[in-house]
């Protein structure tokens, strides 16, 4: 599958509307909102009052990345605020069983992010439970970061891994992807790419999209 989620960290937030409506009218898959709590990374960017906003002129799922700590307190509220897709992090969770099952119960579908220093290893027994896995290929906190090299290697373990345990986990990477990277990153067996810089600073976003989509 090729999936493209812009990320509106990367969108003007002074014309949000508008830059959801040419989303809207575009290729594009889902929408990518960063949610980040100041602790867990270094930035803060918005949350569930933005998010119910963004959900009020969205017309393609709404796919929430919590860079925020225990995020299990917070499943009910992003239900709430329209996330169709709600991703943790394995670093911010001390009980990741228990919050994945409680993104599904709640009717949204469920993903774990690992970080750049994460093994893929340590997904052997969650992997089962995602209906997506994100490899972080920056560290998480700002758009326009340089992509991490290594992560091809981790799209390949991790595919692997799914084909073993779960081969409808959706594959997603997020952090400095391009046109250049995106063909690579699908070759090695990623699904859906985040892209915030390389679609809102394009002259062309709405063909960039398609590009990343090839
Ligand atoms: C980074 C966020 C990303 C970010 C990606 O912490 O999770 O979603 O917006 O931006 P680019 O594509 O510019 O690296
Ligand atoms: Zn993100």
């Amino acid at each position: 599958m090729h999936l493209v989620s812009p990320s509106l960290l990367s969108a003007d937030f002074g014309n949000l509307q508008r830059d959801i409506e040419m989303l809207n009218d575009s290729a594009c898959d889902w929408l990518h909102v960063d949610v980040m709590d100041g602790i867990f990374v270094p930035n803060i960017s918005f949350g569930q009052p933005v998010v119910k906003h963004i959900k009020k002129h969205a017309r393609k799922p709404l796919d929430v990345h919590l860079m925020i700590m225990d995020p299990g307190r917070y499943v009910e509220d992003f239900k709430n605020a329209g996330a169709d897709i709600l991703t943790v992090h394995y670093e911010a969770c001390t009980h990741l069983d228990r919050t994945l099952h409680a993104i599904k119960d709640a009717g949204m579908k469920a993903g774990v992010v690992l970080n750049p220093h994460t093994p893929v290893s340590l997904l052997e027994d969650s992997v089962q439970i995602c209906d997506l896995v994100l490899l972080m290929s920056v560290n998480p906190g700002f758009g326009g970061q340089k992509f991490i090299e290594n992560t091809y290697a981790k799209v390949r373990q991790l595919r692997a891994l799914c084909d073993r345990k779960n081969p409808q986990c959706l594959i997603e990477i997020d952090g400095g992807v391009n046109t250049t990277n995106a063909p690579l990153l699908y070759e090695a067996g990623a699904d859906v790419l985040v892209a915030g810089n390389a679609v809102f600073k394009s002259d062309n976003p709405q063909q960039t999209i398609l590009e990343l989509k090839r």
